[in-house]
């Protein structure tokens, strides 16, 4: 029974405010994360805006666990709430991307952040969001 998960991905979503949003810190954490991720066996999306991050994140459970708990000690943002954390058997993304503002219509604006939007985002809208981004982004199909 103990072994009942063992072949399926852990996934989790999480979101954050950025703390000194800019094109230094981004090219940072991409570099890191571009690097670690692959050798990870992690795949995913950062949505990046001045006033969010949002990641999806998906790959071997006990990765995932030890990235996520760096990242919520990472002092480049505050306020990480976990949406989602859940296991899969296909994985949604076939890399790792970080994408910068997305301000597509399906997103939110940013009076709506303000207004806490994602305070009440439930597990199904934050998977839909990247389930809706990994289509976008057809990355199967190249
Ligand atoms: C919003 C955000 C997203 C991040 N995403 C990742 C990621 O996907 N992979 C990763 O390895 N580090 C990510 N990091 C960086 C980690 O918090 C941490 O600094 C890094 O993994 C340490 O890597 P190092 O041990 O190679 O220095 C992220 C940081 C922030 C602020």
């Amino acid at each position: 029974m103990e072994k009942r998960n063992h072949s399926l991905i852990k996934q989790v979503i999480y979101v954050s405010k950025p703390i000194g949003f800019d094109e230094k810190i981004l090219d940072r954490i991409l570099a890191q994360s571009a690097v670690n991720n692959k050798k990870n066996n992690i795949t995913g999306a950062l949505i990046c805006r001045s006033d969010l991050y949002l990641q999806f994140l998906e790959g071997p459970a006990h990765k995932i666990d030890d990235l996520y708990s760096r990242i919520k000690v990472d002092a480049r943002h505050r306020e990480i709430k976990l949406l989602e954390d859940t296991r899969s058997k296909r994985r949604l993304f076939s890399n790792w991307a970080m994408k910068g503002d997305p301000a597509k219509d399906w997103m939110w604006t940013e009076s709506e952040v303000i207004d806490g939007i994602l305070d009440r985002l439930s597990k199904n809208d934050a998977m839909e969001v990247f389930v809706r981004h990994s289509r976008e982004i057809d990355q199967f199909l190249s």
